[in-house]
């Protein structure tokens, strides 16, 4: 429902400032804090009169920058419409928090809400209005470099953490000033490029889309998230961007979104290059009929609509449609009252980076780390003589990508931690994240030779994730394998840290190493968090939230893939059978399954127990869990519960994750865990693309990994429950 503020404007405005609301510009369009037309900007052929029309900017913060923009800005519009502030405040402004993939694998949906409320605090106090986040997209193709973005590959931890972080960064609508607005993208699909490639062609089912896709985007939209971006790809044959039943058939009507749907960068002009517009006015025309209200950087709505306007009613009425939304979310932001949202300098000095925030990015650190493997190695006592070595050892390229307003040069770095942490350290870089030279190589293996054990922290630096870093490789680089086993060769203890923002294949790092920690990109704290959890001071807690390959030939690879005709039945018939869903040359599962994460602390699944084996309409399924620490410290790890249903109409996962929990337990607690899932948990995507709640039987699978699991049978008899008694 239009706001009455909206409707009293639209009335003033002419289609000149119409349009202008459906203009998003990047900041080098206001230098000094007034508009500019400079260098390359000048190709745009944009008038000052157009710019001060424009509805929004992206990428422009700091408190005194937005002051000064937007007080010109409102000097130069006739109609006083304030300027939306928008910006990529992805996982953290100033305090940056774990990558989105390592808060995935926090498995906790309360850590995700504190760091997006967080960064939205930040945020808004340095003058963003909107974030392009969160990043919703399922993931299964580590090639893929911006999986990092995401929370991974499954649609229920999607979701739950899509819902998380929309509620953090938006709080309780209506908006308030240490809110910012939240952007869900990228609608839709755009996870899942041909061969990992970005910007690559997508080409999914629509049932698949439907079971697997849509529902992370649909939770950040029932969640209230007021913004939603389109994708880069195609889907169904049409790019997102010019795609009116993605757009106005599900997304407008289906999901009943009520916000501004923005394109993402220059995606309306892509059309054009995709080949189903023919030039830019075209691709105007596709993306306002698909519904997008606001042009991100292709200039195609500044140059065509106003043409098209002339000639066509119904072109007008979709104009005041996107302009009544885009202003209603101003209203929804309090703009109108007070288009700085109560900025100052002082209120942005006191909030950003303030040693509470810090707090939660190392505790969300400390969460997201996982013990890959630990051959009684860990955790490290202090006294314990360290060589420190490895190109991520002593940098603060801890951030990762989407960090704009992070500065690695204020992180400490993980040597910067251990010196202060333990008694004896010693540090050698040993080469580089792609170079090596023997001088460093040498140093490192003599430290490494005078310790008791050796820290080796390697990977892929930062600028190898994120947007447009697609790889076909996901082994550690040659430079790096070498420094690892030159070290193995000591015969000592050799603790490999992993920085990355992607599953790697790390069958060689296995190899040689005794223990190893995934610290993703961890964020301002991460080196604190790391050597917290080194010392044993936390314990690791995290699991994966993708599966991680033994071999790139294995991608896409995901947990809750269906079963074929010929599954494999990981047992050694396998290796017999010729003619089953295998490859020949390896073996089919990941290194490390979805879910999985060690513990300093044994930590058991002891019993699942289904109260109700056959489940009718008016119950839930319930079922009861024993879990046991058997170890004297006490641990916190992440309950997962997975379900399969034996015969669908159509095909079935395997496996399906539907229910987790982060437990605390205490030295040698035992716990019972009573799990209550609604009968709706167990819907499918039938053939003719609703959902249902089929009859018939299912199994219940209760694990600390997606993998190792405890399993009991149960039935559903909801719809013929008459026939059946
Ligand atoms: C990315 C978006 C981002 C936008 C604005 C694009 O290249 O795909 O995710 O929000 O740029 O920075």
């Amino acid at each position: 429902m239009a706001s009455q503020t909206a409707k009293t404007i639209l009335e003033e405005m002419t289609i000149q400032e119409k349009i202008g609301q459906l203009i998003q510009l990047s900041g080098d369009f206001f230098q000094n804090g007034t508009a500019a037309i400079t260098g390359p900007l000048k190709e745009h052929h944009l008038s000052l009169e157009t710019i001060y029309t424009a509805g929004s900017v992206l990428g422009i913060s700091g408190a005194e920058r937005v002051r000064q923009v937007q007080t010109d800005f409102l000097k130069h519009s006739r109609l006083k419409i304030p300027l939306l502030f928008m910006a990529d405040v992805v996982h953290g402004y100033q305090t940056i928090f774990p990558i989105p993939l390592a808060l995935g694998a926090t498995f906790d949906p309360q850590t995700m809400h504190d760091t997006a409320a967080v960064a939205a605090k930040e945020s808004a106090a340095g003058g963003v209005h909107v974030t392009f986040a969160p990043m919703v997209d399922l993931v299964r193709d580590p090639r893929w470099g911006r999986v990092m973005e995401s929370t991974g590959e499954d649609p229920y931890l999607n979701s739950v953490m899509a819902k998380a972080a929309v509620n953090g960064f938006q709080g309780k609508l209506p908006l308030d000033a240490n809110h910012i607005a939240a952007c869900v993208k990228h609608f839709a699909a755009y996870g899942a490029p041909e061969a990992g490639r970005e910007y690559n062609t997508v080409d999914i089912s629509e049932w698949r889309f439907r079971e697997q896709y849509l529902p992370a985007y649909a939770a950040a939209i029932e969640a209230e998230s007021l913004l939603v971006m389109t994708s880069f790809n195609t889907l169904f044959g049409i790019p997102a961007t010019a795609n009116q039943k993605l757009m106005r058939d599900i997304l407008r009507q289906e999901l009943d979104f009520k916000g501004v749907l923005i394109s993402d960068w220059d995606a309306i002009g892509e059309t054009i290059a995709h080949g189903v517009a023919g030039n830019l006015e075209a691709a105007a025309d596709l993306s306002l009929k698909a519904g997008v209200d606001i042009d991100m950087m292709s200039f195609a709505y500044a140059k065509y609509l106003e043409k098209a306007a002339n000639l066509d009613e119904h072109t007008k009425l979709l104009i005041d449609e996107a302009v009544v939304r885009i202003l209603d979310l101003k209203v929804a932001l309090g703009l109108f009252e007070d288009p700085y949202r109560g900025l100052s300098v002082e209120r942005e000095a006191t909030t950003i980076l303030s040693s509470d925030n810090l707090h939660v990015a190392e505790q969300a650190a400390e969460k997201s780390m996982v013990l890959l493997k630990n051959e009684s190695v860990l955790p490290l006592a202090t006294d314990a003589k360290v060589a420190l070595v490895g190109p991520g050892a002593h940098t603060g390229d801890l951030l990762g990508s989407w960090s704009w307003q992070g500065d690695p040069q204020k992180t400490s770095s993980i040597y910067d931690e251990f010196k202060s942490r333990f008694k004896s350290v010693e540090y050698a870089k040993g080469c580089g994240f792609h170079a090596l030279n023997y001088q460093e190589l040498d140093q490192a293996v003599m430290i490494g030779r005078d310790s008791d054990v050796i820290v080796a922290v390697v990977g892929l630096p930062s600028s190898e994730t994120g947007e447009a870093t697609s790889l076909t490789q996901l082994t550690l680089p040659t430079e790096q394998l070498t420094l690892l086993k030159q070290l193995a060769a000591l015969n000592k203890p050799l603790i490999t840290v992993v920085l990355t923002g992607r599953p790697l294949d790390l069958t060689a790092v296995a190899a040689v190493s005794s223990a190893i920690v995934l610290a993703w990109y961890p964020g301002s704290r991460g080196a604190a968090a790391l050597t917290n959890i080194l010392t044993g001071e936390v314990n690791p807690s995290g699991k994966l939230p993708m599966s991680f390959p033994r071999h790139v030939g294995q991608v896409p690879i995901y947990y809750n893939h269906y079963n074929t005709g010929r599954p494999i039945s990981q047992t050694a018939d396998d290796d017999e059978n010729k003619y089953l869903s295998k490859y020949v040359d390896a073996k089919s599962e990941p290194l490390y399954p979805f879910g999985y994460g060690l513990s300093y602390a044994d930590l058991a699944v002891e019993q699942l127990k289904v109260l109700n084996p056959i489940v009718n309409d008016s119950q839930n399924l319930q079922v009861e869990v024993t879990i046991t620490n058997h170890s004297t410290i006490s641990a916190t790890t992440v309950m997962q519960v997975y379900s399969h249903q034996l015969v669908g109409q159509t095909v079935r996962p395997v496996k399906e994750l539907k229910y987790f929990e982060r437990l605390s337990l205490a030295p040698l607690e035992t716990r019972d865990i009573l799990v209550t899932l609604p009968l709706t948990t167990f819907r499918s995507m039938q053939s003719n693309l609703q959902w249902q709640v089929e009859d018939g039987d299912y199994t219940v699978m209760v694990g600390l990994d997606s993998d190792n699991v405890l399993q009991q049978p149960f039935e559903i008899r909801a719809n013929n429950k008459r026939g059946q008694e």
